[in-house]
């Protein structure tokens, strides 16, 4: 009996040290569909993150457990972060592509005991809406501020606007018209086109009519972007002189070899591009193409994701690996690095990351290969949206 109770107990001890071990987290994505290249960047960058750093912090073990959300699916997102936290018994939730989908997870993190680190939605407000969000990312008032002070020096005085219409898009339009308007511009004309919106061409006839004498534009990064950018050569506004102002969101490298030589010369503002030329970028991309298997697919959703793993590592060192979201969190509040994209920290206060933004333009390489080459560096950026939040 005796011998029957210490194999029981050491069983016991056995299991729950097994399952302190492991470190689980849940990485939220589109890792199918039209906007599968994006997951399919988390991923790369998480694996880059994790083969060079090991998947091992003292003695534990951290494991990633992935999700599909092919779209921006509020319910299913938050549905798929219930059952990761409930039924696998994730620590860390992360990744999240869509604003919409980062939103509704923001209610449940207090009560599972859980941070969330987000690795693209890019709204400013996302940070408000929980104590326990860190973003590695970006926002569009952050990348889309900017752009404005370049258009004013092209000599550029009208402006019409055009955005998807939700959250990242509107910060976009008011991110853009006050930076302008502060420069003495003015935005002659603000559309908002929904989120399915894919054929142009009746945008691109409004842009033409406005009298602007260029476009600012903001849609999320993938297909859409894509047949935006065409639509602008196709419908020849590029040809008639109307230039164009955005975000990089809008000349993502996977983008470019479909784009062609109609994305020359384009100028975007964005916090990174896969020819950063720094050790620790040079060290990445050989880490994330790798990942990837295919170095024309990376995008700037690979280094959100490496970056978010980087954060999620220091709050396993932090807690030395319990579950503790507020502690988890403080442990990163402050915290510095130097990424792939450069110089960046996370902001105690809005636990947002500043980061350098840089002025890139769309060249060819000498082997016929097109790529963001960055031109200006805009230091230390903060996110002027957050202000605009509350
Ligand atoms: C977002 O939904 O927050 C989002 C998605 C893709 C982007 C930027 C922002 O390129």
């Amino acid at each position: 009996m005796k011998r029957f109770v210490l194999a029981a107990v050491a069983a016991i001890v056995m299991s729950t040290a097994a399952y302190a071990d492991t470190i689980k987290v849940g990485v939220v994505g589109p890792f199918s569909g039209p906007f599968a290249l994006q997951g399919k960047n988390f991923k790369a960058g998480i694996d880059a993150y994790m083969t060079t750093n090991g998947n091992k912090i003292g003695d534990n073990t951290v494991e990633v457990i992935y999700r599909d959300l092919p779209a921006a699916d509020p319910a299913q997102s938050k549905a798929l972060a219930q059952e990761l936290v409930v039924k696998e018994k994730v620590q860390y939730l992360a990744g999240f592509y869509f604003t919409p989908d980062a939103m509704a997870v923001t209610p449940i993190l207090k009560q599972a005991n859980t941070p969330l680190v987000i690795m693209n939605a890019a709204t400013s407000a996302i940070v408000t809406k929980s104590p326990l969000v860190v973003r590695t990312s970006f926002t569009t008032w952050q990348t889309s501020t900017p752009i404005a002070k370049v258009a004013h020096d092209a000599g550029v005085s009208k402006v019409i606007s055009v955005v998807s219409d939700y959250g990242p898009g509107v910060d976009a339009e008011n991110a853009f018209k006050a930076a302008f308007e502060k420069e003495g511009g003015q935005v002659v004309e603000a559309i908002r086109m929904p989120l399915a919106t894919n054929d142009f061409s009746p945008i691109m006839q409004r842009i033409k009519d406005s009298g602007a004498q260029g476009v600012f534009a903001f849609l999320p990064s993938g297909p859409t972007t894509l047949g935006f950018v065409k639509a602008y050569n196709e419908n020849g506004l590029k040809a008639a002189g109307i230039k164009f102002f955005a975000p990089g969101d809008l000349t993502q490298e996977s983008d470019l070899p479909a784009l062609g030589d109609a994305a020359l010369g384009i100028q975007t503002t964005f916090h990174y591009a896969v020819s950063h030329d720094s050790p620790e970028n040079k060290a990445f991309v050989e880490a994330a193409a790798k990942a990837i298997g295919n170095k024309a697919e990376l995008s700037f959703p690979a280094v959100g994701a490496y970056d978010g793993m980087n954060v999620i590592y220091k709050m396993i060192e932090g807690t030395g690996g319990k579950q503790d979201a507020a502690k988890a969190v403080e442990a990163v509040k402050g915290l510095s690095w130097v990424s792939p994209r450069g110089p960046v920290s996370i902001d105690p206060e809005s636990r947002h990351i500043t980061q350098n933004i840089y002025l890139r333009e769309v060249v060819k390489a000498d082997d016929g290969t097109y790529y963001n080459k960055e031109v200006q560096t805009f230091e230390k950026q903060g996110d002027p949206g957050l202000a605009a939040a509350k």
